[in-house]
Order: C-alpha cells, then sequence, then structure tokens
C-alpha cells in the first residue's frame, strides 16, 4: 500500500486537481519558485473550465485542463477519464487542492497511498461543506485544516498533519475562513514537502512519519514548521 518516494535525485512530480480559486495551488507554486519545495507541478487538472487555478497553473509554466463532468455518462466514468488525465502526467503524488467533485472509489481506491486532500477543518471534526459555519455553530474555540491521505471514506482518510486557529468573539464564517486559509498554505506546503521526501508513508497498519508509526497528526507550529 506504501507509495515509493521518488527515485533519489529526482524531484517528485505531483499532479493537483482544483475547481475553483486555487490559492492552495499558488502557494505550492510559489514554494517551489522560490526553492523553498523541491518538487515539480507536472499538471493541474480541473472539472471546471473557469477555475482560477486553471489561469494560475497557465501563468507558471504548468500544463493546465478541464474535463467536463457533462461530457460524460456518469461519475465513474468521468472519474475514469480524469484518472487517465492524472496518470498521463506520471505523478508520484496527487494533491486535491480544493477539488470540490466527490471522486469514485474504484478511481480513489488504487491511489490512496499517494493522495492527499488539504480540508478546511480540524479532521474528524466537521467533515464535508461550509466547514466554518459548522464550526460556528458548534461552538468550538478551535478550529483550523487538516491535509489527509485520500481513501473511498469522504474527507476521512488518516489525517498526516493539521493546523489549528482560534475561533474569536465576532468571528463570522468569512473572517475564520480567511484565518484558516492563511494556514493552509504553509500547512500544505510542509506537508508535501514531508511526502515529497519521502519521510511519510501511509502503509496497511497507518502512517508512517520516518520510519515509525504516527501516533496523531502532525501540528504545524507559529514557525510553519511541524513540531
Ligand atoms: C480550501 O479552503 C480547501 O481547504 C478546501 O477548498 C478551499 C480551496 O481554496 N478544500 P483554494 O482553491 O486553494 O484557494
Amino acid at each position: 500500500m506504501s507509495a515509493p518516494p521518488p527515485a533519489a535525485g529526482r524531484r517528485c512530480r505531483i499532479a493537483v486537481l482544483a475547481s475553483g480559486r486555487g490559492s492552495n495551488l499558488q502557494a505550492l507554486l510559489d514554494a517551489i519558485a522560490t526553492g523553498t519545495l523541491a518538487a515539480e507541478i507536472a499538471g493541474v487538472l480541473s472539472d471546471r473550465p473557469d477555475a482560477q487555478a486553471l489561469a494560475r497553473a497557465r501563468a507558471a509554466g504548468v500544463p493546465a485542463r478541464a474535463l467536463s463532468p457533462a461530457d460524460h455518462a456518469s461519475r465513474a466514468a468521468f472519474d475514469a477519464a480524469l484518472f487517465e488525465a492524472v496518470d498521463a502526467l506520471a505523478p508520484d503524488l496527487i494533491v486535491c487542492a480544493g477539488y470540490m467533485r466527490l471522486i469514485d472509489a474504484a478511481a480513489v481506491a488504487p491511489r490512496s497511498a499517494r493522495t492527499i486532500n488539504i480540508h478546511p477543518s480540524l479532521l474528524p471534526a466537521f467533515k464535508g461543506l461550509r466547514t466554518h459555519r459548522q464550526a460556528l455553530a458548534a461552538g468550538v474555540a478551535t478550529h483550523g485544516a487538516s491535509v489527509h491521505f485520500v481513501t473511498p471514506d469522504l474527507d476521512g482518510g488518516p489525517v498526516i498533519a493539521q493546523a489549528a486557529v482560534p475561533v474569536l468573539p465576532g468571528d463570522d464564517e468569512a473572517a475564520l475562513a480567511a484565518r484558516v486559509l492563511a494556514r493552509e498554505h504553509p500547512l500544505l506546503v510542509e506537508t508535501v514537502r514531508r511526502l515529497a521526501a519521502g519521510r511519510i508513508r501511509l502503509t496497511a497498519g497507518g502512517i508512517e512519519s520516518d520510519g515509525r508509526p504516527l501516533p496523531a497528526p502532525l501540528q504545524l507550529g507559529a514557525n510553519n514548521r511541524f513540531a
């Protein structure tokens, strides 16, 4: 089940799936451009031709393409076509960064050990959509974001790393979303850095970090490193 790290001396090739704004993709592109992340975005794929993520990719010289769900007879057929395009990029790692469609289990399961997603909550709390609204309604004092391996269990795959933020008096959804998003970017970059270095692996027994079982998700510190 564990995915091999890229061969020594070769940069980790990443395929990114994104449906919208693409700020998490931009964080990866910026980290690569500034030399703080040793990886390569091999391509960006979307289910929406108008996704800003596609424009961000093209501006960085990264191949970008949208496939339309309406052109396919079923979710399974769309995902088969999408992942054919993903596989053509020969990625070591697949990053779902604001990819908003459910993925068919048949497409997810064989790729779980090299597919991650960033989700705007401290999983297992607040799966699904409108996570900031869910957090405010629940009255929690701490909220945040998680990066997890993608399994057929929606937002339920093993959690690799998290970044926490306080919920402050007077917060509305927009304020809380902005505070979380600001932490998503370094969280994703730092998690991808560890994966690209082969330090994190999904095994049949769970996540291993530096060859040892990871007892709890890594926590992003104020210095944007894991504690
Ligand atoms: C992020 O909040 C991410 O956690 C969620 O969707 C949003 C995508 O933002 N899955 P962006 O497209 O990366 O700006």
